[in-house]
């Protein structure tokens, strides 16, 4: 059934630009549609889903939700924080943003602990769920823990010093994160949760590995109690995750999230993942929304041949690829351009051209690995 789903989502995304085929899948929509109903209700939008290695179904699109002063503002068109020196997280951004984008159809929703929007996404859900808008099985919320400080950007309480714990420290921590985030989202359950980092950034302290094999063991743990219906990993390498299951973890991650763009391409990580059954997501797949990714003359090209926008194209290579994309936006009318991926289909040159054009000097990347 998993299978005939995806065709179903792919083919109702067919339905908008080719009605002429309407009839022909017209009969296998209905009865899909009564499958997947009593499968998971979060299949029913136009988002295509992933098939986890546990059966756990993850929509294809996320909301992103680390909204940073440095992206723009409708309200703020020079997009520069109101107090020039503020530099931070500005969780505010996510009510209305992620109103609309509940409106649209979008169901999975992305967020991490130093994020600092998990009380505000609590709130909107809690709005939604109080009118019966949707119901907790609708959603499927990714959440992360496990990050390490970065001076002036995350704030005390959010971070752990992943440098000097114990492995010991690290689990009571890790659990302690954990049920802050519920508590934070006002939800019993999160539907997948990452550890955010493997180490602090480029760090090549010895005893990072005994830190991550710990706090993989309290995820395990959370797992089985029913606190995560899935469990992975974010920014991890190749080594990262070798080195998890050769150290003793029970669990191979389910999801593997790391920085993806045309921009950003690592198909070593990315080939082993899918080699492995990992499934992949992709954050910051505008390249953080930086004009030299979006103004790409080779992208636009690609994307006026489909008559789409540069972003939907950059993120549709993404789809193509197996990627769930996570584009980040406060802006409504982005939002529906951002859904709008899966309404076209790249052609097997452009997905080559697009595989040519990376350049790594741009994001944050993977760390070194250690
Ligand atoms: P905005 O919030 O004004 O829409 P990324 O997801 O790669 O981190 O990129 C996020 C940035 O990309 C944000 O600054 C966001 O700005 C911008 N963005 C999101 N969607 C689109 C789009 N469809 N076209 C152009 N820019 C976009």
């Amino acid at each position: 059934q998993i299978p005939a789903m995806y065709y179903f989502h792919a083919a109702t995304g067919l339905y908008f630009r080719m009605p002429s085929i309407f009839v022909q899948f017209f009969l296998l929509t209905f009865l899909t549609v009564e499958n997947s109903a009593v499968q998971s209700p979060i299949c029913n939008s136009m988002i295509p889903s992933i098939s986890l290695s546990n059966g756990v179904e993850m929509p294809q699109l996320a909301m992103g939700t680390c909204f940073r002063d440095t992206m723009k503002d409708e309200n703020n068109p020079s997009g520069l924080p109101l107090n020039p020196n503020f530099f931070g997280f500005l969780p505010e951004r996510t009510h209305r943003a992620l109103t609309h984008a509940l409106a649209m159809g979008y169901r999975h929703i992305d967020t991490a602990l130093v994020y600092r929007s998990q009380k505000a996404i609590g709130s909107v859900l809690a709005s939604h769920f109080a009118s019966g808008a949707l119901t907790r099985e609708d959603l499927f919320i990714t959440s992360k823990l496990y990050h390490g400080s970065m001076p002036g950007l995350t704030r005390k309480g959010t971070t752990l010093d992943l440098e000097n714990m114990t492995p010991e420290e690290v689990s009571v921590a890790v659990e302690t994160q954990f049920e802050t985030i519920l508590e934070e989202l006002n939800l019993g359950y999160v539907d997948l949760m990452l550890l955010h980092w493997p180490a602090e950034m480029d760090s090549k302290h010895e005893g990072n590995a005994a830190r991550r094999l710990a706090a993989w063991k309290v995820l395990e743990d959370c797992f089985s109690r029913g606190w995560a219906r899935s469990i992975g990993v974010s920014n991890f390498s190749e080594a990262h995750i070798e080195q998890l299951m050769e150290d003793g973890a029970k669990i191979l991650p389910m999801v593997n999230q790391i920085e993806a763009s045309v921009y950003k391409q690592w198909n070593g990580i990315a080939d082993y993942c899918r080699g492995k059954g990992i499934g992949l997501m992709a954050y910051s797949p505008l390249g953080m929304g930086k004009a030299s990714l979006l103004a790409d003359p080779i992208l636009a090209g690609i994307a006026s041949k489909h008559n789409v926008e540069p972003a939907q194209a950059a993120m549709r290579y993404l789809v193509q690829l197996g990627y769930a994309i996570l584009p980040l936006s406060t802006s409504e009318k982005r939002l529906g351009q951002n859904m709008g991926v899966f309404s076209f289909e790249l052609d097997d040159t452009d997905m080559e051209t697009l595989g040519k054009l990376k350049s790594m000097n741009e994001g944050i990347g993977l760390p070194s690995p250690y």
